[in-house]
């Protein structure tokens, strides 16, 4: 790493960790909401972050200019890395590789997730109340569905074998056996967080979220566009 991208490298670590890694677990949990809770529950999810203070302010340093800043730079890292360096064990190489390839994964989606969620609702297309209808539409059809489970299982990699990539470039965890605790670990947070994200998608499927789906039509079917 030559001297001047080492405080470049440091940001793009953190902030994948903090704020992002924080934002990703609540999201994955305000999602489980409409699995656990229906509609009913996953509304209250929904009214709850909107009732934070300064929300304008907190989405904007919390989610967008550190996605930007961690997307933007992680392509450039992606784009600058040789994916077979020989340097470490076959499992840690795939780790590496894998991590890049699901950093552009993530990249594409993200862009695409916010532009039918976050960017119709400041269009005017649809509100936070039909917010679940509105998923409802989109992962009913099964070419969406199939993407969106590809799509959250590459983030949820993404993040969970981040973790543990940051835990040993920020001296946390240093010897060969907290390597391998940290791994088992971050292997949960990996299940953990796909099994949570999954339930919250079969959820948005289900009859539950159709009701009001005609809400959501004034728009049309959702596509890729
Ligand atoms: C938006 C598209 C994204 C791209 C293109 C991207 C790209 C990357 C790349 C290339 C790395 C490896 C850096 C290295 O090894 O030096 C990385 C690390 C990481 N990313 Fe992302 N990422 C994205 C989104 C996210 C999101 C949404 C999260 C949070 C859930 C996240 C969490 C992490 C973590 C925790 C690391 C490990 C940091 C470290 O190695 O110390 N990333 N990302």
């Amino acid at each position: 790493m030559s001297g001047n991208s080492y405080l470049p490298r440091k940001l793009h670590s953190l902030l994948g960790v903090i704020p992002l890694g924080l934002f990703f677990i609540e999201h994955a949990l305000t999602n489980y909401s409409a699995f656990e809770g229906g509609r009913e529950g996953f509304l209250d999810s929904v009214h709850g972050l909107h009732k934070l203070p300064l929300i304008f302010f907190l989405e904007m340093f919390v989610i967008w200019l550190p996605i930007l800043f961690h997307g933007v730079y992680g392509l450039y890292i992606a784009y600058q890395s040789n994916l077979n360096t020989g340097r470490f064990s076959y499992g840690r190489n795939w780790a590496f590789a894998l991590q890049r390839i699901t950093g552009v994964i993530t990249f594409i989606f993200v862009i695409w997730h916010v532009w039918n969620t976050r960017v119709q609702v400041a269009l005017g297309h649809t509100t936070y109340d039909e917010i679940g209808n509105h998923m409802h539409q989109i992962v009913t059809q099964p070419l969406n569905f199939t993407l969106y489970v590809i799509a959250v299982i590459a983030a949820v990699f993404h993040f969970s074998n981040g973790l543990w990539a940051f835990l040993v470039s920020w001296g946390i965890t240093v010897g060969p056996r907290a390597q391998r605790v940290s791994s088992n670990i971050c292997m949960g947070i990996f299940v953990i967080v796909s099994v949570l994200f999954l339930l919250s998608l079969f959820a948005f499927r289900s009859d539950e979220f159709a009701s009001a789906a005609a809400a959501g039509a004034a728009f049309g079917p959702v596509t890729f566009g």
